[in-house]
Parts: structure tokens; sequence; C-alpha cells
């Protein structure tokens, strides 16, 4: 995803071909940063003020100084002002700076749309099931850049023929995506699950329940085996950059007729309108 703008705290708008980090900066050397992703609709951030919420959660769970909000509203409209680009995504990162300096660094980068997003959309993605070995662990429901287990796992699924992983926990606990929530319908009922099984609590997810609920749907949030998905009408996800994404196939076996989901289509066009009158 081509890099469109840069802004740093200290420096502003700068150079994205040029580095903005210290070799010896600790979200490198250790993977302990924070971030967010947004996506921008007609060049405004959607729900950016959740996205700072769960941002400053994430800095206190990593034992990062207090997330400066102003700054990073500032450095976003700059970045995006300096893209000129309306529809993209923005992804704001800090981390605590150069190890035993304690100086922290704060970038916001502006990020064109995957273009094939889409065709994706139209024709549905096919999910893997990965067992995760761990009950959810100090990092559960942390947006952290130490992502290299969602990021192998996104390998692993691809190398199986499917498009993403679904992260199952110990006890076949159906849990999250690699980078989405998961939701799947069965009848006129919505089904997502629960906060306290660790995973992320997207700010897509959660105007998913408001919109679902306009809809007519009931949503009910808690603790589901595998089967519970495979078994579902349809399935889908929802992430800020994917928004609302129709899942065909889980571990091989389609999912309803194998198409994408009526609700799915519902919803993406409730978000996106939402989106466009907020
Ligand atoms: C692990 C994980 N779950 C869920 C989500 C969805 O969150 P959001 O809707 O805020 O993008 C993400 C998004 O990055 C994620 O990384």
């Amino acid at each position: 995803m081509r890099m469109l703008a840069l802004a740093v705290s200290g420096r502003g708008v700068v150079d994205p071909a040029q580095p903005a980090v210290f070799a010896d900066d600790e979200g490198f050397l250790r993977g302990r940063a924070a971030f967010e992703t947004t996506r921008v609709y007609g060049g405004v951030p959607f729900r950016l003020d959740e996205h700072l919420e769960r941002f400053a959660k994430s800095a206190a769970r990593l034992n990062l100084p207090p997330l400066d909000r102003d700054l990073f509203r500032r450095l976003t409209s700059d970045a995006l002002a300096a893209a000129g680009e309306p529809e993209c995504f923005v992804r704001l990162y800090m981390t605590p700076g150069r190890e035993g300096e304690g100086e922290p660094v704060e970038l916001v980068l502006v990020q064109a749309l995957p273009p094939d997003l889409e065709d994706m959309r139209a024709s549905g993605i096919r999910l893997v099931s990965m067992p995760l070995s761990q009950e959810p662990s100090l990092l559960g429901g942390v947006k952290s850049t130490s992502y290299a287990l969602n990021m192998l796992a996104v390998d692993e699924a691809k190398r199986r023929g499917a498009d993403d992983a679904l992260f199952v926990g110990p006890q076949g606990t159906v849990l999250e995506g690699s980078t989405t929530n998961i939701w799947w319908r069965l009848g006129d009922v919505l089904y997502t699950p629960a906060l306290e099984l660790g995973i992320l609590e997207g700010v897509t997810r959660g105007a998913l329940i408001e919109l679902a609920a306009g809809l007519g749907h009931a949503v009910e949030v808690g603790v589901y085996p595998l089967a519970a998905v495979a078994e579902a009408d349809e399935v889908f996800t929802s992430s800020a950059v994917r928004e609302v994404m129709p899942v065909v196939e889980v571990d091989r076996a389609e999912i309803g007729n194998g198409s994408p989901g009526p609700v799915a289509r519902a919803l993406q066009q409730e978000l996106r309108r939402c989106a466009s009158s907020s």
C-alpha cells in the first residue's frame, strides 16, 4: 500500500521517502508501540475520537507515556492535507522512542487504499481457522505493533489457498480475524464474539452493532464454537480498511450458498452512508 504522506512529532510533514525512526527505536527493537488504522471518507477520518480513545488505552497498556490526542489530531490533518487524497486511510503510531532516551515518537502515515478491495467484496473471501496456543495474553485487546503472529497467520492462510486466518482459542472458541472482527448470521440474528475473550474492540464492530439495529437485526455477543460459524447462513468480517467483507468459505467449506450474503451488503451500504453523513 502506497504511502502518500507522513507527519512526525516535532517535525511536521516530512518526505515519506526518507526514514523517520532510528534503528534503536524500541518500537522496532522490541515491537513495543501502539497504533491505529482509520479509514478516511471524503477527507474525514471515520470516528477518529473512538480510535484515539482505543489508542490511548493501548499506549497505557504498553506503559507508554500518556497519548497526546491533540497532537495526533494535528498530525492527522496536516498529513491528510499534504496527501490531498480524500479516499484513503491513516495509520497512527506511537513508539517509546530510542532505547534509553524515553522520548516518544509519534507518526501519522497516509496510505492509498488497496486497489483490489471492491473485487474482494464482490467475490467474498475465504478463511482458514487457526488455533492460538495460548489464552489471550497480556497483549489481549491491545493494538500493538507486535503483529508478527497475525501477519504469519495471513501468510499461512494464503499458503493454504485462502485469503485470511480466523483465530480460534484453545477451547475451540472463535475469536477474530488476523486484522478484523468476525461476524455471522443465522436467520435474522447476527453474532460476534465477546470482548472478554481478549479480542480487539473494533471501531467498525461498534459501528455495525449500532447499524444492525436500524436494519432490524438483533446482535448477540458471546462465546461460540467454530461450528457456529460453519453452520451460519452468512459470514463477514469488519475492519476500518476492509469495512464489511463477505466470507464465502471457512476451512474449505462453503458458507450458505457460497456467495456474499445480503446482510453483509446492507451493512456495508449503511456503513458508507453513516461515514458520509458524519
Ligand atoms: C486483531 C484485530 N481485530 C479487529 C480489528 C478491527 O478493528 P477496526 O474495526 O477498529 O479496524 C483489527 C483492526 O486492525 C485487528 O487488528
